[in-house]
C-alpha cells in the first residue's frame, strides 16, 4: 500500500517537499495552506509533471484537514519565513500560534502519524506541536540538523576540492546562532577535518555553517532558503518510510541524554519506521559540551518566552 504524506504550508519549503517526496517516489502527497488555490494549484501542476517525471502519485492540494485523514507523515512547514534583518526567534510568537493551530488539526484527523516540524524557530516549534499533540518523542520530531550538516559538508567538499559524497558532519545544539558543528565528527573519508585543515580554516568553515540560513536569506531579500531544507526534511521523510534506521542528526524531545530534560535539540537520532527510535549520545570534550550547554540554554529562553506568554503551560 502506499504510503501518505502531508505537507502543511504550501510555500517555498512546502511545495518544494512535495515535489522532492513524489519525485522520489516515497508518497502520495497532501498539500495544505490557509491560502485558497494555492495548494490546489501548486498540487495540480505537481500531478501534471507526473507523466514526464514518470510519477504516478496522488497529489491533493487543499484548504482542508479532513484531506489530511490516516497520513503516515506529517511535515509541517506552515508560518513566516526569515526576512533580511530578523532573526529567527522573531518569529517565535507568531509561528507559535501558526504551528499550534496546525497540529491541533493534523491530530484530529491522524493521531497515528509521524510529525516532522520545520516552521521556525525550530526548537520552541517543536515544544509546542509537542504539548499540543501529546504524542510520544519517536513521533514528533524536527528538521534543523540534516540542513546544518549539508552546509557544513559544502563547505567542507569546495574546501579541500573533494566530492560532497566523501564528506560526513554533524551539528548539534538548536538551530540557531548557537548551533554546534563539531569538527572532530566531521570527516572525509574517515579523517577528521581537523587533520586536514588547519584551525583557522576549521573556525572559518564552522562560522559559516553557523551564519548559513542568514547567508541565503541576506542574498535572496525576500524568504530564506528551501531547496536544501526541502532535502533535508524529505531525507527524514524517507528514513521513516523506508525504515532505514538512519542516523541523523534531528531535532528530538530530550529525557536526560545529554544531560538535558523535557526540551527539543538537536542531537543524532536513529531514525526508522517508528520514528525516532533511539538517541545516540556522543561522547563530547568539555569545550564542546560547553557549546552544547550555551545552545539549550538558547533553547530554553525561547521555551521560557512561550511559557511567559501562555502559549506553553
Ligand atoms: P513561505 O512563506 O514560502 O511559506 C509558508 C506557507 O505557510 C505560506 O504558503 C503560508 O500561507 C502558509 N501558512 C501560514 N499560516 C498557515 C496556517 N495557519 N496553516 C497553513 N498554512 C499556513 O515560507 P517557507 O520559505 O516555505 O518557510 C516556511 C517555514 O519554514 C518558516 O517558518 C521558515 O523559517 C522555516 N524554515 C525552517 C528551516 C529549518 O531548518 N528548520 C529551513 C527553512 C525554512
Ligand atoms: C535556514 O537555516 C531559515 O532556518 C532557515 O535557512
Amino acid at each position: 500500500m502506499r504510503s501518505k504524506v502531508t505537507v502543511v504550508g504550501s510555500g517555498n519549503v512546502g511545495a518544494t517537499t512535495a515535489q522532492r517526496l513524489v519525485d522520489q517516489q516515497l508518497a502520495d502527497v497532501v498539500l495544505v495552506d490557509i491560502l485558497e488555490g494555492i495548494p490546489q494549484g501548486k498540487a495540480l501542476d505537481l500531478l501534471e509533471a507526473g507523466p514526464v517525471e514518470g510519477y504516478d502519485f496522488q497529489l491533493t492540494g487543499t484548504n482542508d484537514y479532513g484531506d489530511t485523514k490516516d497520513s503516515d507523515v506529517v511535515v509541517i512547514t506552515a508560518g513566516l519565513p526569515r526576512k533580511p534583518g530578523m532573526s529567527r526567534d522573531d518569529l517565535l510568537l507568531k509561528n507559535a500560534g501558526i504551528v499550534k493551530q496546525v497540529t491541533e488539526n493534523i491530530v484530529r484527523h491522524s493521531p497515528e502519524c509521524i510529525i516532522i516540524v520545520v516552521s521556525n524557530p525550530l526548537d520552541a516549534m517543536c515544544q509546542v506541536a509537542k504539548s499540543v499533540s501529546g504524542f510520544p518523542r519517536e513521533r514528533l520530531l524536527g528538521m534543523a540538523g540534516i540542513l546544518d550538516s549539508a552546509r557544513f559538508r559544502t563547505f567542507i567538499a569546495q574546501e579541500l576540492n573533494v566530492s560532497v559524497e566523501n564528506t560526513h558532519a554533524f551539528v548539534l545544539g538548536g538551530h540557531g546562532d548557537t548551533m554546534v558543528p563539531l569538527p572532530r565528527y566531521s570527516t572525509v573519508a574517515g579523517i577528521p577535518i581537523t587533520e586536514l585543515m588547519p584551525p583557522d580554516r576549521v573556525e572559518a568553515l564552522v562560522q559559516r555553517t553557523r551564519d548559513g540560513g542568514a547567508e541565503i536569506v541576506g542574498l535572496l531579500k525576500q524568504g530564506s532558503a528551501f531547496y536544501a531544507p526541502s532535502a533535508s526534511a524529505v531525507e527524514m521523510v524517507e528514513a521513516i518510510l523506508r525504515d532505514k534506521k538512519k542516523i541523523l542528526p534531528c531535532c528530538v524531545y530530550l529525557e536526560g541524554e545529554y544531560g538535558v530534560n523535557d526540551l527539543y535539540v538537536g542531537v543524532p537520532v536513529k531514525l526508522g519506521s517508528r520514528g525516532a527510535e533511539e538517541v545516540i549520545e556522543i561522547t563530547l570534550s568539555d569545550p564542546e559540551k560547553a557549546q552544547l550547554q550555551h545552545s539549550v540554554d538558547a533553547v530554553a529562553e525561547l521555551v521560557k518566552v512561550l511559557k511567559e506568554n501562555k502559549i506553553l503551560s
